[in-house]
């Protein structure tokens, strides 16, 4: 099964996650991002006015890879103010249509897992997620549990 990881990073944690994943399911990785600068105390703020925001200006640049020529899409984000962040949300919206056999990866500084808000981002894609995985960072991730995800779609 050919298998994608794709990622929004700010501060490299769920980069961190998403190659790990990649790597165990010897799958391509790729960032998706808006091109936004969101570094520093800047951009946490930056990232925080756009979470408040009702229509964040938030559009994704082409991907580096195309979509069809994989068979299954792991698609991570950060949580931003208590939910999945404005990037990973525009880029479920945005691609959509071309999203299939699709499994959704959050990290949370939080130890608690943002469950309820990973399975709202169904509403964002025309077919519901195959799966997720809820990833607290806030003390150094715990690949456990990363681990034990990737057997489960190693298998
Ligand atoms: C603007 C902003 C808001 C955040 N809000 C939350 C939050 O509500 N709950 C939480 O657990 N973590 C929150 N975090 C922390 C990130 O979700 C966490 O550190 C994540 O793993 C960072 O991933 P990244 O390094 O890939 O950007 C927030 C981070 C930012 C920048």
């Amino acid at each position: 099964m050919k298998t994608l990881c794709l990622y929004y990073s700010r501060t490299s944690l769920t980069k961190e996650v998403m190659t790990r994943i990649a790597e165990g399911l010897e799958a391509d990785l790729y960032e998706y991002t808006d091109g936004k600068d969101r570094s520093g105390i800047l951009g946490y703020l930056l990232a925080s006015i756009d979470s408040f925001r009702k229509y964040p200006e938030v559009t994704i640049k082409d991907l580096e890879t195309p979509l069809e020529a994989y068979d299954r899409i792991l698609v991570g984000m950060p949580v931003w103010a208590e939910r999945p962040c404005v990037v990973g949300k525009a880029f479920l919206k945005q691609y959509a249509p071309q999203l299939k056999n699709v499994y959704l990866i959050v990290t949370h500084m939080a130890a608690v897992p943002y469950t309820k808000q990973i399975l709202k981002l169904n509403d964002l894609l025309d077919t519901p997620a195959e799966g997720y995985l809820s990833v607290a960072t806030g003390k150094g991730i715990d690949y456990t549990e990363v681990d034990e995800f990737i057997e489960r779609l190693r298998s």
